[in-house]
């Protein structure tokens, strides 16, 4: 059965040092839930809380009903996969797999069948005899999540479990998992730092800094309305441009994008703390491809400094009049490609760009959370 895990006002310390302050959050029975975030921001650590290998310093996690922090790991009826793959290097493919049932009493013939179901589900039955140094990394790979699911596990923890995989065989595997994860319904928790990685596998995810939550959504609501200018940057690439926000009729304001170039924009709410002024310093997230290449030139102006050419799309590496360099992306032409020194015109697609207080710390464009 699989359950949902609730973490309420959780605290990690090591030592004197608060590596989590005061987390909460729930995550849903069967949801697949990505932890993502820079490197050393706390991600392994409140894994290792949730599997019962870290003390914990405050708060609770509870499996459904039950508080579980006082109970021992091998009791939470956990299954893991981490980054290195650990499994044992003496045991067959199947041997590898009945091992954690086989410390459960259950009859041969149960085991049996249980890994003959799970070597189909992770598709390595041609290789359930072979030793695993005889296998490829993803066999391996495939090998450790068949383990751990064929304990029916209550919630699935997996930390990085791609990253020592190369790049074909990444996206190959992570179509696995979560095809295996919807099909055995498991409440996943997954770690990762890939943020690509984890736009294709997640429910939701948990954007994380410093032990702190920055944004939960779905990987469409942090992509396409980041909570803040940390969440923006991290999820796909983006460009932060200065400009100012200043009050129009009707409720709509008056973007203000360097210099002569202004849009209406009808989704921005800004809360009354900031609303006395009337005109105020906006950070504004364009990601490349929200920039529209325009003849006339009512835009940003600005010149291409190099393009890659990346088959559908060109990237293009353009000054702008501030000097500031952006990245924009247009669908490759036939023809053109612009070339290095030419003077364009950019505006935005203003109804996907993100408005942000001048410190970046809250998103002014409606819909922030969709
Ligand atoms: N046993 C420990 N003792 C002291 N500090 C630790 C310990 N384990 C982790 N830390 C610190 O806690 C912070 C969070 O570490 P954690 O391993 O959870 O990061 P992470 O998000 O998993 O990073 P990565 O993406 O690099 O794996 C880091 O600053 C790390 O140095
Ligand atoms: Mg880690």
């Amino acid at each position: 059965m699989s359950v949902t895990i609730t973490i309420q006002d959780l605290v990690k310390k090591y030592g004197d040092t608060t590596v989590i302050p005061e987390l909460s959050l729930e995550i849903k029975q069967g949801e697949f839930f990505t932890l993502l975030g820079p490197s050393g921001c706390g991600k392994t650590t409140l894994l290792r809380m949730i599997a019962g290998f870290n003390s914990i310093e405050g708060g609770t996690i509870h499996f459904n009903e039950r508080v579980i922090n006082q109970v021992e790991p091998g009791k939470r009826n956990i299954g893991m996969v981490f980054q290195s793959y650990a499994i044992f290097p003496h045991l067959t493919v199947k041997g590898n797999i009945a091992f954690g049932l086989e410390n459960r009493k259950l009859s041969k013939a149960e085991i049996n069948a249980k890994v003959d179901d799970i070597l189909k589900v992770v598709q390595i039955e041609p290789y359930k005899d072979r030793m695993p140094k005889n296998l490829s990394g993803g066999q391996q790979q495939r090998v450790a999540l068949a383990r751990a699911i064929v304990i029916r596990p209550d919630v699935l923890l997996m930390d990085e479990p791609l990253s020592n995989l190369d790049a074909k065989l990444r996206v190959d595997m992570r179509n696995a998992i979560k095809d295996i994860q919807r099909e055995v319904g498991i409440t996943t928790v997954y770690v990762t730092h890939d943020q690509e990685e984890a736009m294709a596998v997640s429910d939701r995810i948990a954007v994380m800094k410093s032990g702190v939550i920055q944004h939960l959504g779905t990987p469409q609501e942090i992509y396409q309305r980041p909570a803040n200018v940390f969440v923006a940057t991290f999820i796909g690439r983006t460009n932060i441009l200065a400009g100012s926000i200043t009050k129009a009729a009707g409720g709509s304001y008056a973007l203000q994008l360097g210099s002569g170039y202004a849009e209406e924009l009808s989704n921005i709410e800004v809360p009354r703390a900031d609303a006395a002024a009337n005109t105020l310093n906006v950070q504004i997230s364009v990601r490349p491809e929200e920039f529209i290449l325009t003849e006339d030139q009512t835009g940003m102006k600005a010149t291409i400094v190099h393009s890659v050419f990346l088959g559908q799309n060109t990237h293009y590496f353009v000054d702008l009049a501030s000097g500031q360099r952006v990245e924009i992306t247009q669908e490759s032409k036939a023809s053109q490609i612009l070339e290095p020194g030419q003077v364009i015109y950019l505006k935005v697609k203003k109804e996907k760009i993100n408005v942000y207080d001048a410190a970046g710390d809250l998103n002014y464009t409606r819909g922030a959370r969709l």
